[in-house]
């Protein structure tokens, strides 16, 4: 059989994240006890806002506007542009891929810090383009010089991800600046789906200064829609109006349109959420900084943050199997992210039970190390 691609033929397409049910059958945990720390969801849940405009919009008989058309009026509101300078999608993974099939042609180069979130270099590399990774080194920070001096002529897509993922670094609007104008051939693609976490108004404004800017939002996160699937896209009308072209033509539905519109003015959730994932983070910084045999890789903006194994008798899988006995789900860097290295876990910032769980549990596999 033909296949257009050979990494279309590896055997994993993705590796998720575990579920809570999973966790609680195989290791007889009661199901709430269960810490799922892995996906870098909102553990209150959803926008309850939203949860009701999904309820009242059963409307399922009829095709959906094809463009979110309601959706794309809040949003370019809200935020202060037009209506044809957002796309929505479902989350932004399926927004990614259109970025990438419109801005680049097979065989070109597609640009990005190494670690990062693996689609970008998944869809890159299932659409034919090739990857090229800038190394953040050991100490994982971003090394702005070679960034700047990666982008070379025949890279087409620049990705930029603030806060980072899984580091939970983050960046300043200068740096981003000096991307965008070292970019002057290049899209650049800031990805912030964590940017409520950081406290920070992100770069929204800044794609109307630079055409060549496409900011990415979730309504994964902050929002709790994870399992609704809605992202957008804001940039010039030059970048979504390819994009339009390319994106399925009724890719959004009418619950996910009323849920995401419902969610984006639910400021009573979000404050809520950040507070929470403010306080919380403060709190399990204090009490991994008393553990041995373990640190926190930077300062992390976000609601995970990068835990680094230092005790040599163990390494990130032995941990995460034994956090998964102990009822603690988090994401396993050396399976999760590429470059990453056998000793780093990216853990979720969340309520207090669960941060006191995995405390508890971290201590106790160190000891018996
Ligand atoms: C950096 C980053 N961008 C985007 C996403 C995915 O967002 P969505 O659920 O909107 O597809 C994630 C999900 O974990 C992420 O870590």
């Amino acid at each position: 059989m033909y296949l257009s691609n050979p990494a279309l033929g590896t055997r994993e397409a993705y590796v998720p994240g575990l579920t809570k049910e999973h966790v609680a059958t195989t290791y007889g945990i009661a199901l709430e006890d269960v810490a799922k720390l892995g996906s870098a969801e909102n553990p209150f849940g959803p926008s309850p806002k939203a949860a009701e405009a999904v309820k009242a919009a059963m409307k399922i008989d009829v095709y959906p506007d094809w463009t979110a058309n309601a959706l794309r009026e809040r949003i370019a509101s809200k935020y202060g542009h037009s209506p044809e300078q957002v796309i929505c999608g479902a989350g932004e993974t399926e927004i990614i891929p259109l970025i990438i099939r419109a801005f680049s042609a097979p065989g070109d180069k597609v640009l990005m810090f190494v670690p990062a979130f693996p689609i970008y270099h998944m869809v890159a590399e299932n659409e034919g383009r090739v990857p090229v990774y800038v190394g953040m080194g050991e100490d994982l920070d971003f090394k702005w010089d070679d960034y700047l001096a990666a982008i070379k002529d025949d890279v087409r897509i620049v990705f930029l991800t603030n806060p980072h993922s899984p580091t939970g670094r983050l960046m300043t609007e200068e740096q981003i600046r000096r991307v965008c104008e070292a970019a002057n051939k290049q899209l650049v693609v800031l990805d912030e789906a964590y940017i409520h976490f950081s406290k920070t108004n992100g770069g929204m404004d800044l794609v109307k200064e630079y055409s060549n800017l496409i900011v990415l939002r979730t309504f994964s996160k902050v929002f709790g829609l994870a399992g609704l699937r809605v992202g957008f896209g804001i940039a010039s009308p030059e970048v979504i109006t390819p994009m339009m072209h390319l994106k399925p033509t009724w890719n959004l539905g009418q619950l996910q349109t009323a849920g995401a519109i419902a969610a984006l003015d639910d400021d009573e959730h979000i404050n809520k959420t950040v507070d929470a994932i403010a306080e919380m983070r403060a709190y399990v910084m204090e009490k991994l900084s008393k553990l041995d045999g373990y640190s926190v890789v930077g300062q992390p903006f976000s609601n995970f943050f990068l835990l680094k194994i230092e005790d040599k008798a163990l390494d990130s899988t032995k941990v995460f199997n034994e956090l998964l006995k102990r009822g603690v789900i988090v994401k396993d860097g050396s399976v999760s992210f590429i470059d990453l290295g056998k000793r780093y876990l990216r853990i979720d910032v969340s309520l207090k039970k669960h941060m006191d769980r995995l405390v508890g549990a971290l201590s106790d596999i160190g000891s018996r190390a």
